[in-house]
């Protein structure tokens, strides 16, 4: 039998109530597969930092050190109760900035992600969606302007000014880019670059340095597109994207644009991975208008329960498991109410009854055993 041990950091706003769904996936995991989890509740972002003065407190640290996978909430509160918090200890960048930063998880992979048969949970026309929407998105997730110095001060004519850097070296860049090209050569060989080189001199030197990692993936077609111009082309026509590769900033930006055209940031989970340690979050914030509601939507959450058990526990057929059975309550007409508006004939359920389909759903399914 296998033990993990699990880091499980619920966050803020919305954090609680999803990842106690993705927990109820976790312990049928456990039932079905000759696996055990080992699950150690933490505190972080602005939960944390109201206890412990810290968003990412000392004992959050250890856990997170000890575990084999950390699954995290979304975390921060809405712009107004932010500003209770010291600017550098507000939960961006008092916990998740140096908590992917401590782990080094450069690779960030953002599936986009729509069935044909779901169309009509995207604001765009069933045309445009055709036969589906499979896209992963891979962001630099430990560069670029997020982690660069910063400076303010009053410049030589009084003015208030601010200066953040935008810094990328060699090593950076082609380490992502090596994930992106591994990626593409095992679906469909085509890898998007997304770049600003006509203005840019990062993405010079990111695309200079594509050239010499394409050599190694010669099967990998490699189709560059400005990031303004991949924004509109995520709209006018999703399906022409299947591997993603972009800076931090563009990889921010142009996920939550992924979430809008399938209808819901609900549906975007993630994976951020580092050479040594994996975490595991939803691409959304905390959601704090809705918190407490039991009416968000835990396929995030869940989704991201699918990519660990995929890429730090080498459960990957048990992952695909988790990914039909959510594909399934939705296949039976259900969402919760970010995908179920009024005329759209989708039956809406709570966060905790979409958790307890997919249980049942995933309970129907074929068991695997762990690898
Ligand atoms: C994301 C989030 C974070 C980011 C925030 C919360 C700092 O928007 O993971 O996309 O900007 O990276
Ligand atoms: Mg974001």
């Amino acid at each position: 039998m296998k033990n993990y041990k699990i880091a499980v950091l619920a966050g803020d706003g919305i954090g609680p109530e999803i990842t106690r769904e993705a927990i109820k996936v976790l312990k049928l995991i456990e039932e079905r597969n000759d696996v055990s989890f080992e699950l150690m509740p933490a505190a972080f972002g602005a939960c944390a930092y109201f206890e412990f003065g810290d968003a990412f407190p000392q004992s959050t640290i250890d856990i997170c050190d000890q575990a084999d996978a950390i699954l995290k909430g979304p975390i921060g509160l809405s712009h107004e109760q932010s500003k209770t918090i010291p600017i550098d200890k507000q939960p961006e960048r008092g916990a998740l900035l140096p908590m992917r930063r401590r782990y080094n998880t450069y690779a960030n992979f953002r599936p986009v992600f729509l069935p044909k048969a779901l169309a009509h949970f995207s604001p765009l026309k069933p045309e445009i969606i055709g036969e589906g929407i499979d896209i992963i998105m891979v962001r630099e997730l430990v560069g670029g302007l997020y982690f660069g110095s910063k400076e303010t001060g009053i410049n030589e004519q009084g003015l208030r000014y601010v200066k953040e850097t935008l810094e990328y070296d060699e090593h950076q860049i082609s380490q992502i880019l090596h994930q992106a090209f591994k990626l593409a050569q095992k679906r469909k060989k085509v890898l998007h670059n997304i770049h600003k080189s006509n203005v840019l001199k990062s993405s010079v030197l990111w695309n200079e340095i594509l050239d010499e990692v394409a050599k190694e993936y010669p099967e990998v077609e490699v189709i560059h597109q400005l990031v303004d111009s991949a924004a509109t082309n995520l709209c006018l026509k999703p399906t022409q994207f299947d591997v993603m590769v972009m800076e931090n900033m563009f990889g921010d930006i142009l996920s939550d644009q992924g979430g809008g055209i399938l209808g819901s940031l609900g549906l975007m989970p993630s994976a951020c991975i580092g050479d040594e340690k994996a975490y595991y979050e939803p691409s959304h914030g905390s959601a704090p208008d809705i918190a407490g509601k039991n009416i968000a939507n835990p396929y995030s959450m869940i989704g991201s329960v699918a990519m660990m058990l995929e890429n730090s526990f080498d459960m990957a057929a048990e992952a695909k498991n988790v990914w039909d059975a959510m594909q399934g309550v939705f296949g039976d007409g259900y969402s919760t109410a970010d995908l179920s508006k009024p005329g759209s004939g989708v039956t809406m359920i709570s966060t905790e009854q979409f958790g307890d389909k997919v249980v049942e759903k995933l309970r129907q399914m074929p068991r695997v055993s762990a690898a």
